[in-house]
């Protein structure tokens, strides 16, 4: 699940089965808002923040915060996949959504996210929401490489005030080793908190939640 052609696919053929509609990979933002919105809400500062879901596909996690969020905020919804960054744009357009704020934008970029640096300058974020990207990434070998260069590259574009949420259903004792690994040697430090979220159908899902220090 690591390659652009699996994804481009598998939004073509839920672009056929009519209608427009997200699909929300877990669950969806009422299910995890109140790990999203406070954050954004404590955070000091007089410029629009500037948000990022990494991997959106067609979820609405990226429009949800435009219309809850009082502060103004850039939102980016940024994908691999054309096919999903155009579903985006398109029902964007047809059905518009109004910000609370009306400083606030929402736009959707199709982005390689093991790049991010090329996209964004270092330390200029002010949250990144990864749902289930990850996730993806680590099912197979190749994969697991892209995973942890999109954690280091998280961590170079997030202002040291910014955060990490990664909303996944691996198990902490995995998860926490291999971010814990994968974060060491990055110029900040990070901190690495974990709360459970629920289960749905069975299966439990956690919010890995980073915070940082400047490293020496
Ligand atoms: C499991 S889906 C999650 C989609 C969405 N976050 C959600 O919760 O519904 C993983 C998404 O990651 C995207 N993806 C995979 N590799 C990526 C990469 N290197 N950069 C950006 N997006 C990627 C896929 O196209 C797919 O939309």
């Amino acid at each position: 699940m690591d390659k652009k052609a699996t994804w481009d696919r598998f939004y073509t053929e839920n672009s056929k089965k009519g209608k427009f509609r997200n699909f929300e990979w877990f669950f969806g933002f009422d299910s995890v808002k109140h790990y999203i919105l406070p954050i954004l809400q404590a955070t000091n500062t007089n410029s629009p923040l500037h948000v990022l879901d990494i991997g959106c596909g067609t979820s609405a996690f990226g429009s949800c915060i435009y219309t809850h969020l009082p502060c103004a905020v850039n939102v980016t919804c940024a994908d691999i996949s054309p096919v999903a960054v155009q579903l985006m744009q398109e029902h964007a357009e047809s059905t518009p959504v109004q910000p609370c704020n009306p400083a606030s934008t929402l736009v959707f970029r199709e982005m390689d996210c093991t790049e991010l640096q090329r996209h964004y300058e270092p330390r200029s974020l002010d949250l990144i929401l990864d749902k289930g990207t990850t996730d993806a990434l680590l099912r197979s070998t190749e994969g697991r490489e892209k995973a942890g260069q999109v954690v280091r590259q998280c961590l170079t574009v997030l202002k040291p005030s910014g955060y990490l949420l990664q909303f996944s259903d691996e198990d902490p004792d995995a998860r926490l080793l291999w971010l814990e690994k994968e974060s060491q040697g990055s110029q900040v430090a990070a901190n690495i908190a974990v709360q459970e979220v629920g289960k749905l159908r069975g299966v439990t899902y956690f919010c890995y939640q980073f915070t940082f220090h400047i490293g020496h």
